[in-house]
């Protein structure tokens, strides 16, 4: 009976599910057949011989989440419900094949038995997060087990995104990569088809996002695309000729904690003096004057960056926003004999319209790149665990009028760093 045949349709561009591969990744935009075509593919091969699978997701309050109720369909679907054993939380095939559902945020630390699972299927693979990749990929381990993801591209910053990177650019590892799209599915509903035609009328740049499976895009003011080259960032220069640091510090309406922003710079006046190098940035809260005793750690990883970067004048200022906390970050500093000065005020009392638009033309000539230790870097503030450079660069926009309720620490912050090193002659030798 089990060997009965099923006749299946599955769009042709998941037909390499079948084929034996350590990862499997299909992303793309909404639509496209993914989670039909996963859930038939492996429901198939549970048929065929006993399986392990743990059907999983970054968060997952309930099995409700899950692709549990996919999967039973596709069971019933295809006529083989007398062929396993449905509970509430899991489902059994009579030859042992076994699927169960955990979200990975809440339970990673229980999941370590994890050792028999045959197959790993992570949905909304956009969400998931870098410890729970890291956990993830030495913890599948039987011999011919598989990694399979699907999701929707959101950030190119996001953790997936990095694993498909690293994937594609691998010898060693034997992977399937596919974009998929509306495309990409026969039977691509015309309820969905009406939706995606008037997505694309009434809002283009929304429309590549969702159903193109394109990354997010604001639409906004900067386009981090900028700051790359060849869409990557750069490693950290080998050589360049000095250091500096600019931090803003801002107190927001209703939040008694200041948020305080540094960004980490690289020039190189002698080879490439119209180059500016992002190097890193940081974010964090402070209640009152306590950031006094943070601005010596600063001062270090600003020495730190020197070294690693062989600057040949080494590190030289960091450079403050004389607003808000920073007033008393640089009188303290001054005592200490600190290598800290104050922003001129031609460039703080410009206003961040103003600012922005100073230094928009060396962003788009793209003077400024961006490092891959800024670029990757993911940090947890204000609830939001995110790369926030990115975050509040791409959600700038000009004559904003919520501007003061956006955290926009770091956006000036990276403003001050950009005039300072390519609009002025402040940062000499
Ligand atoms: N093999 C199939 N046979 C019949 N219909 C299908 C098949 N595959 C997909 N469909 C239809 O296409 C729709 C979209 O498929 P699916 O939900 O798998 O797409 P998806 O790529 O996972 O989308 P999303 O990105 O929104 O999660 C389904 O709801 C179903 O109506
Ligand atoms: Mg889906």
């Amino acid at each position: 009976m089990m060997n009965e045949i099923i006749h299946v349709e599955i769009p042709r561009v998941f037909e390499r599910l079948k084929e034996p591969a350590r990862y499997k990744l299909y992303y793309g935009g909404r639509g496209g057949g993914k989670s039909w075509a996963f859930a038939q593919a492996l429901i198939l091969i549970s048929l065929e011989k006993p399986i392990r699978v743990l059907c999983s997701r970054e968060f997952q309050q309930s099995i409700k989440e899950s692709v549990y109720q996919l999967l039973v369909d596709t069971i019933q679907k295809f006529g083989k419900s007398h062929l396993f054993k449905i509970t509430d939380n899991e489902i059994n095939g009579i030859n042992g094949s076994n699927f169960f559902f955990k979200g990975m945020a809440r339970n990673l630390s229980s999941m370590k038995s994890l050792e028999g699972v045959d197959i790993v299927w992570v949905e909304e693979a956009q969400s998931i997060s870098q410890k729970s990749i890291e956990f993830l990929i030495p913890t599948i381990r039987k011999k011919n087990s598989e990694l399979w993801f699907s999701w929707n591209p959101d950030e190119p910053t996001d953790a997936i995104e990095r694993l498909k990177d690293s994937l594609l650019n691998s010898v060693e590892e034997k992977s399937i990569i596919q974009k998929i799209t509306w495309r990409d599915n026969p039977w691509f509903p015309d309820v969905l088809n009406s939706e995606r035609i008037r997505c694309r009328k009434d809002s283009p740049s929304q429309y590549q996002h969702i159903w193109e499976g394109d990354f997010v895009t604001y639409g906004y003011f900067f386009e981090i695309e900028r700051l790359l080259e060849d869409k990557k960032p750069l490693k950290i220069p080998e050589y360049i000729s000095s250091v500096y640091i600019t931090m803003d510090t801002t107190m927001k309406g209703g939040i008694d904690k200041d948020g305080t922003a540094v960004c980490f710079w690289g020039v190189d006046l002698y080879e490439n003096p119209n180059l500016l190098y992002f190097l890193d940035w940081d974010l964090v809260e402070f209640e009152g004057s306590m950031i006094i005793d943070w601005v010596p750690e600063v001062l270090r990883l600003g020495e730190e960056w020197s070294r690693k970067t062989k600057a040949l004048n080494g590190f030289l200022d960091m450079y403050v926003e004389d607003k808000a906390a920073g007033t008393i970050v640089i009188q303290d500093s001054i005592r200490k004999q600190y290598k800290v000065r104050a922003i001129d005020s031609k460039l703080t009392s410009l206003g961040k319209d103003r600012r922005c638009l100073l230094i928009s033309d060396v962003i788009q000539n793209r003077q400024v790149k961006i490092v891959e230790t800024a670029f990757y870097k993911v940090k947890m503030f204000r609830n939001a665990s995110a790369n926030h450079l990115i975050r509040q660069l791409t959600s700038f926009q000009l004559s904003d009028k919520a501007a003061d309720k956006r955290q926009d620490d770091l956006l000036d912050a990276f403003a001050y760093g950009v005039a300072l090193g390519l609009k002025d002659a402040i940062v000499d030798v």
